[in-house]
């Protein structure tokens, strides 16, 4: 039987793949990339590493094993233990090479060996209500490492943080292309919390 985590995380894909297995542009995108750039901001211990890896790998295509590896995942988090445990348990294989870092999300260019853009930028259970100030600023190098159609795409816990998190985003330059609520997310013990309770789809407007 799956535990809540694998439960959670199924779900989370079958989401991840409605919302943009359609999303043409996106595919072409993906498509087109010798390399596809996955960028997992303040992700903890990246649960979702593998699955979102494997979900991106299934909508791009079959590679053939002279392409190479094909996708680069880059996860990232202030919290040392957490980036710890990503290292530890997503090594790589011939689809896809994992490099976790532990830093702030808002000193990207800091990190010299990050690529200049990625074709997705993933930020699960973002955090607006942590500190206005600092998701603000987590959101605009987000949007500002996103590739020419590439794609941010939220999760939220709650309902209103969620709506807030998607007017920041906009406000900084962000489209949003589908906002969608999670009809099996699982609840929290909070009133009103449950896990990937939201998903959006954004793009940096033209
Ligand atoms: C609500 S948790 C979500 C963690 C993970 N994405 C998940 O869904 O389980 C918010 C995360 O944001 C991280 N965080 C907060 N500020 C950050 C920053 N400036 N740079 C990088 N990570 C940050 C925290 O360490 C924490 O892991």
């Amino acid at each position: 039987m799956d535990s809540l985590l694998e439960t959670d995380l199924r779900r989370l894909d079958g989401e991840l793949n409605r919302l943009l297995g359609d999303d043409a542009l996106f595919l072409e995108t993906l498509r087109s990339s010798a390399e596809v750039r996955i960028l997992d901001l303040a992700c903890g211990a990246c649960d979702e590493a593998g699955v979102l890896a494997r979900r991106i790998a299934q909508l791009r295509g079959e590679q053939t094993p002279e392409e190479g590896p094909g996708i680069r995942f880059t996860g990232m988090d202030l919290r040392a233990r957490e980036i710890g445990w990503a290292r530890d348990r997503f090594r790589g294989d011939g689809t896809t090479v994992y490099e976790f870092l532990e830093g702030d999300a808002r000193r990207l260019d800091g990190h010299l060996q990050l690529p200049e853009q990625f074709d997705l930028v993933f930020m699960r259970h973002q955090n607006l209500w942590n500190g206005r100030r600092v998701w603000e600023e987590i959101y605009h190098k987000a949007l500002e490492k996103l590739s020419p159609g590439g794609r941010l795409v939220i999760t939220s816990y709650f309902d209103r943080e969620h709506e807030q998190a998607l007017a920041a985003i906009q406000a900084q330059g962000g489209k949003l292309l589908v906002t969608h609520r999670n009809p099996l997310s699982r609840e929290l013990p909070t009133p009103g919390k449950s896990v990937d309770r939201h998903l959006a789809v954004l793009e940096k407007a033209g």
